[in-house]
This record gives structure tokens, C-alpha cells and sequence, in this order.
């Protein structure tokens, strides 16, 4: 009889389990991006999920195919028909890794928890720099999503733009942003979790494409600066959320420079189009940010979470959770580039930099540049797609592979409830997985053509399904 740490722990069954599970993934696998399975989303209310594996813990170890049951109750990412929130199917050699990776639980605050992931995380970190056009200066580290990547530069921003040492006596002063309305909530709370409250985030309206009007800034700037705000810095959606739109880049950088403000870079989905010749024009002017966040779980084909804090300059890094002040670690930073808990929120951190250094080793940043090139390349096809339907419009023309759309019915329902009640249907028959969200007071539906499998007929097909 072995105990139950024995069994735990038992490399044998390890290996046996091992096996098992792989064929089975390589089965879901084909039958997911073959488009073959029937479903993409085996919709279930909540609660009836939380009582179906409430059973499985009555009796621990008896129910038979454990994994297979969570693959066949889990959404599917790896089905064409999948278009729903930016979250990109992972590459599988780049799921492997995470497999090593949770069996290694190598820590990484200091560098002899991790020391291979660390000295991927550096190399990683300046691939990435080096696309954005920036110099041996920069810098940066993977951290756990988009949403710690915005407040983390936020914090390096007011550190550096803020009056006298913030991390030692705070502030005195309304502290303040300026941002698109498009921008993601996350920049909205990183405001409010910093403590400038309503006040500190000031948004600039967007145009008819979604985009932020930057020739608003600087009446903006005087407005606020009037009522006694401190504006430190500006945050560029790169791109937005619910519509995909680039704001200038360009534009925004000379703003920034001629009034001293951080320019921080949202690129959680769309920085990726750095890695792409034929897209690589929406993100002209990022080379000139202080700051730029990048998904790799969104659109570079990684599992989640990993993201990437990217400074023009590094010494900015080193500078955001520390009482020292910013020249001491001009050089201590470059010698100390290896305990990356210092300028993390983490402590203990996931080995994120081995996923995608195992993509970049397998296939180079050629793999990104089709990737995001097929994407975006999708986005025009339904844009002209819908076009060639009467009955349906596009919100605005896309810029990348989110596309907001809606069906214009034939006149018996109000339109907001329509596309609502189309989308619940949809979700709950299973076949496509789309989402919506609401611009300007209208619901729209919404896709994200994150699938290196979906053709053009999945999309005219979509459009059949949903006025069927
Ligand atoms: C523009 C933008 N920023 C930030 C985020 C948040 O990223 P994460 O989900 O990795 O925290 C998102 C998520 O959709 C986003 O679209």
C-alpha cells in the first residue's frame, strides 16, 4: 500500500497519465482546428456547472476521464468559430513549455529561483525592444497581464513625473492623466487604485473611428491644468478595446514632448502589429514612448498570462518600487538586471518568458508576423463581407482583427434587443463564440479574428446563422 504522497509524487504514473493525456490533446487538437467538433461553446448556466464537478469532489479519485470532461465542458479556442475575446488560441509547442514550466514551479523573484526563465525574460524582453526600434537603453520584464502591465507603468510614471519623491512623502498635488474614452477600464483603475480618484483621469473624446481626438489635448491640458491638476501623463490605446483603433501614436509623442508628459503605450492587443511588415504603420511613433504594455496571450499565440512592461529606458524599472532614487541605479540596474522581483508587482512568478522563448527558438518572429498578418488581413475580409450585405453595418471600418457589427433586421425589433438576443442564441446553440459591447449608447456585436483556422466562409457563414 503506498501513501498518498507516494502516489502524488509516483514518476510512473506520472509518465502513463503523461501519455494519456497528450494523445488525448493531440485528438482535441484536430478535431478543434478542423472545425470538426460541433461546438465551440458547450454553454451551461453557472450554476449547473458549479453542481456538475460539485460532485466530483464528494468522492475523490472515483469518476473516470477527469481531463476529457474538462476539455468537453470548457469553450474552444482552437475552433475556427471561435472569435470572441482577445485571447489567442496557444500555439502547442508554446502549452508544452507551460507544462515544464508547472512542473519546474522555478519561482524567479531572485535569479536562483529561476535562473533560466530569467535569462530567457532578458532576451525575450530585448527582441521585443528592438522591433519597437529602441536602443541597448531600454528594458523592461514580463509580468501577469495587460491590466499589471498599465498599472506598473503607471506607477513608473508618476515616480518619474511627479513633484519631488513620491515613494517616500506622496503627493500633495491632484495628480492626473489623460486618455481616450476608449481606452480599457483597467487605466481607470490603475487611477483610482494610485489615489488621484475621478479627478485624475481625464478622458479625451474619440471620433467616429473610435480613436482619440488628440487635437483636443492641448485645450484639455490648459482646461485641467487651470482647475489646479498636475497632469503627468498621457496613456495611447494601441489598440482599443471594444473597437480595435490605433490612436496617433505619432501625434500624441510630440504632445507629450513638448509639455515634459510620460507617453505610456496601452499595446496590450495591438503592439503586436510591430512584428508585422504589412501592419507595422499603426504603431509608427511607438519607438517614442516612455512605456509600451504588450500581451503575448493576446495576440503572439502564448498562453496567459504573460505580458510584457516594455521602458525606453530601463533605469525607469528599477526606479518604480524603490526608495532610492533614479541615478543609483543607472548602474546598479544594468548589474542587477537578474532579480526580477525588483521591479516587479510579483514576488513569486510564473516562469512566463519560457512559453514564449520556446516559440521564438521553434519559429523566430516570423510565426508573429504571420500570425498578426493573417488576423488583421481577416478583419478587412469581413469588413468587406458586411459591406456586401444590405442587411447588416459595421460600427466603424476595422483597423485590426476586432470588427464591431451589428444586423439591421427587418424592421419588427428594436435594434439594441436584437443584436442582444441574436448573440444570446448564438452563444447558447454553441456553433460560433462572438461577443458585444456597446458604443455610444448602441449594442453591437463584436468579433475577434484571433484563429489561424477561420476562413472566409466561417465568417459569411456567421452572418447567415445569426439572420436565420
Ligand atoms: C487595450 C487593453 N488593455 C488592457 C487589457 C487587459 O489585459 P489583461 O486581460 O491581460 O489584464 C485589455 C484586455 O482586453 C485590453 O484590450
Amino acid at each position: 500500500m503506498t501513501s498518498l504522497l507516494q502516489q502524488a509524487f509516483d514518476p510512473e504514473a506520472f509518465r502513463r497519465q503523461g501519455h494519456v493525456l497528450i494523445d488525448r490533446l493531440a485528438d482535441y487538437l484536430q478535431d478543434q482546428l478542423s472545425g470538426t467538433a460541433p461546438q465551440v461553446i458547450p454553454w451551461q448556466e453557472p450554476h449547473v456547472q458549479r453542481d456538475f464537478w460539485q460532485e466530483w469532489l464528494e468522492e475523490p479519485g472515483k469518476q473516470p476521464d477527469f481531463f476529457q470532461t474538462v476539455l468537453d465542458r470548457s469553450i474552444h479556442l482552437h475552433h475556427p468559430r471561435y472569435m470572441g475575446h482577445q485571447v489567442n488560441p496557444p500555439a502547442p509547442i508554446a502549452a508544452l513549455a507551460g507544462l515544464v514550466s508547472d512542473l519546474l514551479n522555478n519561482g524567479m523573484a531572485v535569479y536562483e529561483m529561476g535562473m533560466t526563465s530569467t535569462a530567457m525574460e532578458a532576451l525575450v524582453v530585448r527582441t521585443v525592444t528592438a522591433a519597437y526600434g529602441w536602443g541597448d537603453e531600454a528594458g523592461g520584464h514580463l509580468t501577469s497581464g495587460g491590466t499589471l502591465a498599465n498599472l506598473t507603468a503607471l506607477l513608473a510614471a508618476r515616480r518619474a513625473k511627479s513633484p519631488g519623491d513620491i515613494w517616500v512623502d506622496g503627493s500633495a498635488e491632484q495628480l492626473a492623466l489623460m486618455v481616450s474614452e476608449e481606452a480599457h477600464y483597467c487605466i481607470d483603475r490603475s487611477v483610482r487604485i494610485m489615489g488621484w480618484g475621478s479627478e485624475g483621469i481625464i478622458k479625451v473624446p474619440a471620433d467616429a473611428q473610435y480613436r482619440m481626438r488628440t487635437d483636443m489635448l492641448e485645450t484639455l491640458l490648459e482646461e485641467e491644468t487651470r482647475k489646479g491638476k498636475r497632469i503627468i501623463a498621457v496613456v495611447a490605446s494601441a489598440c482599443s478595446t471594444s473597437t480595435g483603433s490605433y490612436d496617433d501614436l505619432e501625434v500624441i509623442a510630440a504632445f507629450c514632448r513638448a509639455h515634459d508628459l510620460w507617453m505610456h503605450v496601452d499595446g496590450a492587443h495591438g503592439a503586436a502589429a510591430v512584428f508585422s511588415p504589412q501592419y507595422k504603420h499603426l504603431v509608427k511613433g511607438i519607438e517614442k514612448a516612455d512605456s509600451v504594455a504588450m500581451d503575448f496571450h493576446k495576440m503572439l499565440l502564448v498562453p496567459g498570462l504573460a505580458t510584457g512592461l516594455f521602458f525606453r529606458e530601463r533605469s525607469h524599472s528599477f526606479h518604480t518600487f524603490s526608495p532610492e532614487a533614479v541615478y543609483l541605479f543607472q548602474k546598479a540596474g544594468e548589474e542587477d538586471w537578474y532579480n526580477t522581483a525588483k521591479r516587479t508587482f510579483e514576488c513569486t512568478k510564473l516562469m512566463m518568458s519560457l512559453k514564449v522563448f520556446t516559440l521564438l527558438q521553434t519559429y523566430g518572429v516570423a510565426l508573429w508576423d504571420e500570425y498578426v498578418t493573417h488576423c488583421y488581413d481577416l478583419g478587412q475580409v469581413f469588413a468587406r463581407i458586411i459591406h456586401q450585405h444590405p442587411n447588416w453595418e459595421l460600427a466603424a471600418e476595422p483597423q485590426s482583427n476586432i470588427v464591431c457589427f451589428r444586423y439591421l433586421g427587418k424592421g419588427e425589433e428594436e435594434l439594441n434587443a436584437l443584436n442582444a438576443r441574436l448573440r444570446k442564441k448564438l452563444v447558447e446553440e454553441g456553433k460560433f463564440y462572438i461577443v458585444q459591447t456597446v458604443l455610444r449608447g448602441q449594442t453591437w456585436l463584436r468579433v475577434t479574428l484571433v484563429n489561424p483556422g477561420t476562413k472566409e466562409e466561417d465568417l459569411e457563414t456567421l452572418l447567415g446563422y445569426l439572420a436565420a
